[in-house]
């Protein structure tokens, strides 16, 4: 077993997902970072002294799968992949535009399901895939059904990936985040959000539910 641990995090520019580099880079990990916006993109490897970067948009699905086999020659291999990509969006059924559904089906289901469908070759043995789905998967919400859909979609995927994956080793984990307060139902794709009860605190449970399980899981 060597000390640093390589890996891969998707949607590195996102509040979860800055955080999340920020903490496995605390832990020893050794990162690669994608995200959309570039100059955020920029910073946030500044901070992390200057690790590789490639952005991405998630309407590309076949750049979304060769982020892992580019990671992995940044990083000389690579061990997890960590899948913060996601946007909201709002309304009652019949009130979300084929459109608003389509982005939001992309974006949160279709991209993370392409990452990981171009990671799972390139980890190493006894790798892992941690993809943030979230709590509506249990408990949707109504004026959310196009978004707890696609979340709904990306779990049952990850549930079956797990299955198959059980010979190869790769642990498959599906991280489903209670509301957390850092502004994202305010960045939605169409319509506002309902009354929302305060966030929970997003680096103690990024900590908890994601990097935790993720650095025990590619350091055992
Ligand atoms: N916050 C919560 O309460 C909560 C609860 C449960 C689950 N989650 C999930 O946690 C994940 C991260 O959420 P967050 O709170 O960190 O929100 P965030 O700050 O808005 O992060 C969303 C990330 O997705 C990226 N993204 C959005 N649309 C994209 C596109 N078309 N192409 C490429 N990247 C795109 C964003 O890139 P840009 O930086 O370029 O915009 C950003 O990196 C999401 O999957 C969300 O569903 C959040």
């Amino acid at each position: 077993m060597t000390d640093v641990r390589s890996v891969l995090v998707v949607g590195a520019t996102g509040v979860v997902g800055g955080l999340a580099a920020q903490l496995l880079a605390g832990r020893g990990a050794s990162l690669a970072l994608a995200g959309r916006d570039p100059a955020r993109l920029a910073d946030r490897a500044r901070r992390l002294n200057g690790c590789p970067t490639a952005t991405f948009e998630a309407y590309d699905l076949d750049r979304c799968t060769a982020l892992a086999s580019w990671a992995a020659e940044e990083l000389g291999g690579l061990d997890a992949v960590v899948v913060t990509v996601g946007v909201a969006g709002f309304g009652t059924a019949e009130d979300v535009t084929n459109a608003a559904a389509e982005h939001l089906m992309t974006v949160n289901a279709l991209a993370p399901m392409a990452v990981v469908r171009g990671a799972l070759p390139v980890l190493r043995a006894a790798g892992t895939v941690a993809v943030v789905t979230g709590a509506i998967v249990d408990r949707p919400m109504r004026g959310t059904a196009d978004y707890a859909a696609a979340k709904t979609a990306l779990a049952t995927w990850l549930r079956v990936v797990r299955r198959e994956q059980l010979g190869y080793g790769v642990s498959v984990m599906d991280v489903r985040l209670p509301h957390l307060d850092t502004g994202f139902a305010d960045r939605a794709v169409i319509g506002s959000p309902p009354v929302l009860p305060p966030g929970a605190d997003p680096a103690a449970e990024v900590e908890r539910l994601l990097v935790g399980p993720v650095m025990g899981l590619v350091a055992a």
